[in-house]
C-alpha cells in the first residue's frame, strides 16, 4: 500500500461496492474481462462505469474511462478517489489510455484497486504515470 489517506474507510469501501456493482453492467462478450470503476468527486457525488466493448475491438472504453466521462459531463472537474475492480488476483490497474485521462482530471489521486475476494490496495496517481504530458506543457 502506498500514497496518502484521502478518504476515510467507509467512503472507500462504498467506492469500492460501487465499482463491484457497475461491473455487473460490463458489456465484454469478446473479452469476458469484466471491469468496474466508481470515482469520487470532491463534491462527494460518485459515478460509475464498466468497460463496453465493441465489434471493432479498438472502439473498446474502459471502465473508468467511462466513469470519468460520465462525471465531467454532468459537471464534475475534480476527483479525489478512483476505484477499480476486476476478477484477478493480481489486482487490475488502469491502462495507459485511462492512466493519461486520469491524470487530465484526478491530478495526483488515490487510486483503489480490488478484486471480488475483497483484497486492495490503494496506489498514487503519480506513481501509476510518473513524467505526465499534460495541459502545462501547453
Ligand atoms: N479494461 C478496463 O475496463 N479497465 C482496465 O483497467 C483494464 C482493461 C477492459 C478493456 C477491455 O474491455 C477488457 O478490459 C480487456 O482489456
Amino acid at each position: 500500500m502506498s500514497g496518502s489517506e484521502v478518504l476515510h474507510d467507509v467512503q472507500r469501501d462504498d467506492l469500492i461496492d460501487a465499482a463491484r456493482e457497475a461491473r455487473e453492467n460490463a458489456h465484454a462478450p469478446f473479452s469476458k474481462f469484466r471491469v468496474g470503476a466508481a470515482v469520487r468527486a470532491a463534491s462527494g457525488r460518485v459515478f460509475t462505469g464498466c468497460n463496453v466493448e465493441n465489434a471493432t475491438y479498438g472502439l473498446t472504453l474502459c471502465a473508468e474511462r467511462v466513469a470519468i466521462f460520465k462525471a465531467v459531463s454532468e459537471g464534475e472537474r475534480k476527483f479525489e478517489s478512483v476505484a477499480v475492480v476486476a476478477d484477478t488476483d493480481r489486482l487490475t490497474p488502469p491502462c495507459g489510455a485511462c492512466r493519461q485521462i486520469l491524470w487530465e482530471f484526478c491530478g495526483d489521486a488515490e487510486i483503489v484497486l480490488a478484486n471480488l475476494q475483497g483484497k486492495v490496495e490503494i496506489h498514487q496517481m503519480k506513481h501509476l504515470f510518473p513524467e505526465p504530458f499534460d495541459s502545462s506543457f501547453l
